[in-house]
């Protein structure tokens, strides 16, 4: 049977004033109590305060449904206070109880509850109620004729597991009998038999025992909110963080997400900088790839639009899809610099790109080798990526580069965005997943040229660097990511398709630079500014880089 909790946030002098009066005969570490009306017990989970409630949040994220934010009329809905409803949403909170502590009978105590009233309206919580209290007891003040405390708190109900919706259930490994895996289910239903996806490892087994942790019994199936322990069919690998849930629901798998973050102080989140994601008892390294201040119109002028990038592929879920697996939780190492909802507008589920579906399959190795090539050409073979807006000039520069290649008497072959989505990616859109697997193919084909022996100029925009970056997987050695550089501004103002001016009319959905992301590269191997530079210099530049790496000069 689950328990009932309610947690308590906001200010810590408000928190301890309420806790005198509710549970006085409560020790700190069993803070449970009971009512006698309909004999329901509570425990109470008093996070208040400034550092705490982070921390101990940070593992509670599921299974609570209702929870008190004490205040009193000197601190109102301040900044801390909507930090932690904030908090509170992510965590799956639904109904909310303002308490306000030390009112006294006046005509000024009654207004500045009032205005608190009107603000947590503001704040879009599914239930809030508000409830004063004076400076004894929970006796409320006299002019306050709304609900009592102890009424209120008598109505709340045990947290509503959603079971109709996808299981998700971070694994542990239980050291004393590796065979075993349990967890906390966050949402869903795991029954025998089920066959179970452990994301980001992509493995899948079938559950052939499930248990109640603390008790030997066995169960047929279990749901929400239950801390289960499975024995599966095979023994996995894997490492922190995995995601359990059935094969047919699975979460995303990405390393790039947005989030919208409450940041904890009022200074901007830094790009670049390292940062820890607290998920389910384990730290994510991530860092900020862009970040843009969202003004609103509650007083919470410290909210974020951000870009976050981890250093491996995790499983996770936008915020709207699965609440628990949907937020985040960002440390700096020391603090809790902030809160924040996860969703994927304009990134891709990086799933389909990384599952391996072929089995059974032996390389063969080639008796003409690379170096055979090589000797016979005067070059190796190679990939040079040119990434960049539409209208940048890859096209432009990639098929000018080939001319003077092949006039060199060089085996040269140009793939370009545009020819390619004629033929082997005529199935593919610009959705980002479609871009992924638009590059996660070019890629391979590009990789098969160089190996072929060519000296090959792809000119793809290329958006994202999870792709590019794969793109270079393929191709370990000789990959050469050149950014062809140039503006929006610029782009917009050639716009040699007349596509800019479409998508600007709303002609084209998802229009990279304008209504879909375009990733900068990081440490490309070249860059080719074109704002300022001819056709013929652009070309030059990226012969010379040719040259000078791929190009024999002992033969
Ligand atoms: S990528 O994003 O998947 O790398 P790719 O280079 O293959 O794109 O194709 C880009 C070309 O497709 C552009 O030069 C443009 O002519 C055309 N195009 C059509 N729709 C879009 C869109 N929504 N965003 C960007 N380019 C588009």
């Amino acid at each position: 049977m689950a328990k009932l909790e309610l947690v308590i946030a906001g200010h810590k002098r408000s928190s301890d004033r309420l806790a005198t009066s509710l549970y006085p005969s409560i020790s700190d570490t069993e803070q449970s109590f009971q009512f006698e009306s309909n004999e329901q017990t509570i425990s109470v989970l008093d996070h208040a305060g400034v550092e705490g409630f982070t921390k101990r949040l940070t593992d509670r994220v599921a299974g609570l449904s209702t929870a008190i934010l004490a205040t009193d009329d000197n601190h109102g809905l301040d900044q801390l206070c909507l930090q932690h409803a904030f908090l509170l949403t992510l965590c799956g909170i639904n109904e909310l109880i303002i308490v306000v502590t030390g009112l006294k009978d006046t005509h000024k105590a009654e207004e500045a509850f009032s205005t608190i009233k009107s603000k947590s309206a503001l704040l879009g919580w599914p239930k809030v109620t508000a409830v004063a209290i004076g400076s004894r007891g929970l006796e409320p003040p006299a002019w306050f004729d709304g609900p009592e405390l102890t009424a209120t708190l008598r109505h709340i109900q045990l947290a509503d597991f959603p079971i109709d919706v996808p299981l998700r259930m971070p694994i542990r490994r239980t050291e004393s009998d590796k065979s075993l895996y349990s967890g906390h289910i966050l949402t869903g239903l795991i029954e025998m038999g089920d066959t179970l996806l452990f994301s980001p490892s992509n493995q899948t087994a079938r559950v052939v025992a499930l248990n109640a942790i603390d008790e030997n019994e066995s169960l047929n199936s279990a749901e929400a909110g239950r801390e289960v322990t499975i024995t599966l069919d095979s023994d996995l690998e894997f490492g922190n963080a995995e995601l359990a849930s059935h094969v047919d629901n699975p979460p995303l798998e990405t390393d790039v997400f947005r989030a919208r973050i409450a940041g904890f102080s009022s200074e901007v989140l830094n790009v670049d900088t390292g940062y820890s994601f607290y998920r389910f008892g384990h730290v994510i390294p991530v860092s900020i790839q862009s970040v843009e201040r969202v003004t609103d119109d509650i007083g919470l002028d410290n909210i974020f639009d951000a870009t976050i990038r981890a250093s491996e592929i995790i499983a996770l879920d936008p915020f709207e899809i699965c609440k628990p697996t949907g937020s985040l939780i960002l440390n700096d190492g020391e603090n809790f610099i902030g809160a924040g909802q996860i969703n994927m507008r304009g990134y891709a589920d990086q799933r389909d790109l990384i599952t391996v579906r072929s089995t059974n399959v032996v390389r063969v190795e080639h008796s003409v080798t690379d170096k055979h090539r090589a000797k016979r050409n005067g070059h190796r073979g190679g990939v040079l990526w040119l990434t960049g807006l539409s209208g940048a000039g890859k096209s432009t520069i990639a098929i000018e580069v080939e001319k003077r290649l092949f006039a060199a008497g060089y085996q040269a072959y140009v793939l370009d965005g545009d020819n390619v989505r004629h033929g082997l990616n005529s199935n593919l859109g610009f959705s980002p997943e479609d871009r992924a697997e638009n590059i996660r193919r070019v890629g391979e084909v590009g990789a098969l040229f160089a190996g072929a022996g060519f000296i090959t100029i792809t000119a793809f925009i290329s958006p994202y660097r999870s792709d590019r970056e794969r793109a270079r997987t393929a191709l370990p050695d000789g990959f050469h990511e050149v950014y062809v550089k140039a503006d929006l501004e610029a782009c917009e103002k050639r716009d040699p398709k007349g596509l800019y001016k479409k998508a600007r009319a709303g002609e084209i959905p998802e229009f990279t630079g304008i209504s879909a992301p375009y990733e900068v590269p990081k440490d490309p191997e070249l860059t080719i500014d074109t704002s300022d530079s001819s056709v013929d210099e652009c070309a030059q530049k990226l012969i010379e880089h040719i040259e000078h790496h791929f190009v024999l000069h002992d033969k």
